[in-house]
């Protein structure tokens, strides 16, 4: 696909002709990684965070959240609680909490390994390389951090430095996949200021980086945040700025998944968020393949607020009322067993023989 069809598929309107995406998107899905729906068991564990980007709720200088790291018994506990509810994969998520020591984080993913016995993703933001070879050798699979946006600009404004630092982002990306991890990364949908032909870039971007995974939802407007306080100033005008609307979230989807037909793509939360009915529904029809359940403790759940009205805020974790299944069913799909590790990993030049599934 080239870059005009990308484009002239963002732009698209006609119902009937993106239709024919949705199918062609639901087709390849098929094709490639069957009908087995992966879940992944989220765990949020620490909202501490040293950055400052403009977008997110937990930045740095957001004072009105509680604050909280949950301890390492209380990961593996919700490790253990995802294990038992059937799912393959934990992702270890959290702000860029520089109180996550590199020891303390080797010897949680070694326990869970260890005492539950599943995949683990990590989401930890921008860490040393040295932190993610330590992580890597403990047993960590696969790692996820977002690009967010390809427009170098756009991504500098919106995400401050540490300072004496530099964020980047594709360096970071490059050193996962040197050290073997299953790579994910993705666009966050309609940042004001991201332009129609950013988006197409930032969709070509993900071929180039041959991802394992594929992560896109729409930008929600946090009011404690710059973007969120003043989104007006930032848009760029109608036609040219990408909406952060549901039906563009969903275009991304397909796009992404006719792009890389091998990878792992999930319904994400900010989607669900968008159209709490059936969001994660259709993105699954229109080329996902894995859903991320929250198991956060609920009294810390409520505090992880990157964006207002999470839709895993009503998540439930237990099992006898948990409708996955019987939602996935109605769709014809199906829950994976095992790790479900992504199918473009493992045939991949380079990437190295995997441990038993
Ligand atoms: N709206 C939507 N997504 C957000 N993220 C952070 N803040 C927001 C927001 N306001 C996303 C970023 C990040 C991921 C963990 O959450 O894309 O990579």
């Amino acid at each position: 696909m080239d870059r005009a069809e990308i484009l002239r598929w963002l732009r698209e309107e006609d119902e009937k002709r993106l239709g024919h995406l949705w199918q062609l998107a639901d087709e390849t899905r098929a094709r490639y990684v069957g009908h087995a729906v992966y879940l992944r068991g989220l765990i949020e564990f620490s909202n501490y965070c040293a950055r400052l980007c403009h977008y997110c709720g937990i930045r740095a200088d957001h004072r009105d959240i509680h604050r909280y790291r949950m301890t390492a018994d209380e990961v593996v506990a919700s490790a253990r609680e995802a294990a038992d509810l059937g799912y393959g994969t934990v992702v270890l998520q959290s702000g860029e909490d520089f109180g996550i020591t590199r020891e303390w984080m080797r010897d949680l993913i070694r326990r869970i390994k260890n005492e539950v016995g599943v995949a683990i993703t990590l989401s930890l933001g921008e860490r040393s390389t040295e932190d993610l070879k330590t992580w890597r050798q403990a047993g960590a699979d696969r790692y996820l951090l977002r690009f967010e946006t390809s427009n170098h600009e756009l991504y500098n404004r919106i995400h401050p430095p540490i300072t004496g630092g530099k964020s980047e982002r594709f360096g970071i990306l490059e050193n996962l996949r040197t050290l073997g991890y299953e790579v994910g990364s993705g666009i966050l949908i309609g940042i004001p200021g991201q332009s129609y032909d950013d988006l197409t870039r930032d969709i070509e971007k993900l071929v180039e980086l041959d991802l394992d995974m594929i992560g896109c939802g729409p930008f929600i407007a946090h009011p404690d945040t710059p973007l969120g306080k003043d989104q007006k100033r930032w848009r760029l005008p109608d036609g040219v700025q990408v909406p952060n609307t549901e039906i563009m979230t969903y275009k991304v989807v397909a796009l992404a998944r006719l792009v890389r037909p091998n990878a792992n793509i999930p319904s994400t939360t900010a989607l669900a968020t968008l159209n709490k009915t059936n969001g994660r529904e259709l993105g699954l029809m229109r080329g996902a393949n894995i859903l991320m359940p929250n198991v956060t403790p609920d009294q810390y759940r409520v505090c992880y607020e990157i964006y207002p009205s999470k839709a895993c805020l009503r998540d439930s974790r237990a099992p006898g009322a948990n409708t996955i299944r019987s939602r996935l069913d109605a769709i014809g799909r199906t829950i994976g067993t095992g790790r479900g590790d992504s199918i473009n990993y493992a045939t991949r030049a380079g990437a190295p023989a995997r441990q038993s599934r």
